[in-house]
């Protein structure tokens, strides 16, 4: 079992790469009876279907954003239309490679400066390749862009922003139980697209769960949302017939959009943990996720991988 994640020394973050940061005081303005604006919800891969679906479906309700795209001209775009609509909803944006450790570790490090608190972290980003391709940093880029780089977000966030607390994660995924090929996490002896795909989304839910293990004490809360068959870009390197199916099937995002809205902010959802939403019901999970010494695995895997990662130039 790894450890408990360390608690952070007050107002200072240290930071690989930038030394030691000072984080804006915002316990003083409460500490003036000056009133703690609504923490601001997180949302990545807020240029595709799902996550634009649900930054509009929390701007609706009025929930300061922020948005964590890969391009900062992609993000921009997505930015300029939620302020038209929305003209009095802060939306913030910042950019990173989620695939890229160096990429997430810098992002993260600006982010908890601007943002020393969150309402929600909600994880749409996610990639599919039709070839095996290589991150600078020398990963399999669906392993480390649905996986790696969201794990090491997460973790950086729930270490140094304490007082983000509560907190809740939501993992957009899907109920995969292909297997996590640990003697090849990278696929470098087999690569197959598809299930390197799955398994790629199965270690989200690995990771997930392992993490609503570690707060099952609260308040922070750790949940997965399958937003059903969406139609979007994600598929546009699956072949003909996986994209056809998906056209055939899939609906528009809006409606997954709202769910998954719902997930982050109902009150009477403020301790489900450990969950797995298909829209707004609860669903269940294959046995192989829920493998407490599975995720326990997967868990070390990734500490290890992100270790040699560490100061990587990129
Ligand atoms: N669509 C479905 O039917 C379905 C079903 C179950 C689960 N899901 C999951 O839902 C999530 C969202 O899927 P979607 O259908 O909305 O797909 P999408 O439209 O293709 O959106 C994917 C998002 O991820 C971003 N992204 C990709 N690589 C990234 C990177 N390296 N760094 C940062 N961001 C990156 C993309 O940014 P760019 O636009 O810049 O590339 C885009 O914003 C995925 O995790 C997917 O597995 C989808």
């Amino acid at each position: 079992m790894a450890r408990d994640w360390p608690t952070p020394a007050r107002g200072r973050v240290s930071v690989p790469g930038y030394g030691v940061l000072s984080k804006p005081d915002s316990a003083g303005a409460v500490m003036a009876g000056v009133p703690d604006p609504e923490p601001p919800y997180l949302i990545t891969g807020a240029t595709g279907a799902v996550g634009a679906a649900v930054a509009r479906a929390l701007a609706r309700e009025r929930k300061p954003l922020v948005l964590w795209t890969r391009t900062r001209t992609g993000g921009q775009s997505v930015c300029e239309t939620l302020r038209a609509e929305f003209p009095d909803v802060a939306v913030r944006l910042v950019d990173g490679d989620l695939g890229h450790m160096s990429s997430v570790r810098k992002t993260a490090a600006e982010l908890e400066l601007v943002c020393p608190r969150l309402g929600a972290i909600i994880h749409c980003a996610g990639v599919l390749t039709r070839l095996r391709e290589e991150t600078p940093e020398g990963l399999e880029r669906m392993f480390a862009t649905n996986h790696l780089g969201p794990f090491l977000l997460t973790r950086m966030l729930c270490e140094r922003l304490e007082r983000a607390r509560p907190t809740r994660i939501v993992f957009v995924s899907a109920a995969s139980a292909a297997p996590i090929h640990f003697e090849d996490l990278q696929s470098r002896r087999t690569f197959r697209a598809l299930p390197a795909f799955a398994s790629s989304k199965t270690a989200q839910l690995l990771f997930a769960f392992a993490l609503a293990r570690r707060f099952s004490s609260g308040p922070w809360t750790s949940n997965v949302f399958f937003p059903g068959v969406v139609r979007s870009g994600l598929l546009r390197e699956a072949p003909w017939i996986v994209r056809a199916f998906s056209r055939a099937v899939g609906s528009a995002a809006d409606r997954a959009g709202d769910s998954l809205a719902w997930v982050a902010t109902a009150a009477s959802l403020a301790s489900a943990n450990g969950q797995f939403f298909e829209g707004t019901r609860i669903g269940s999970t294959p046995d192989y996720v829920q493998d407490v010494g599975r995720q326990e695995r997967l868990w070390e895997a990734s500490e290890r991988i992100l270790s040699t990662t560490q100061g990587h130039a990129g």
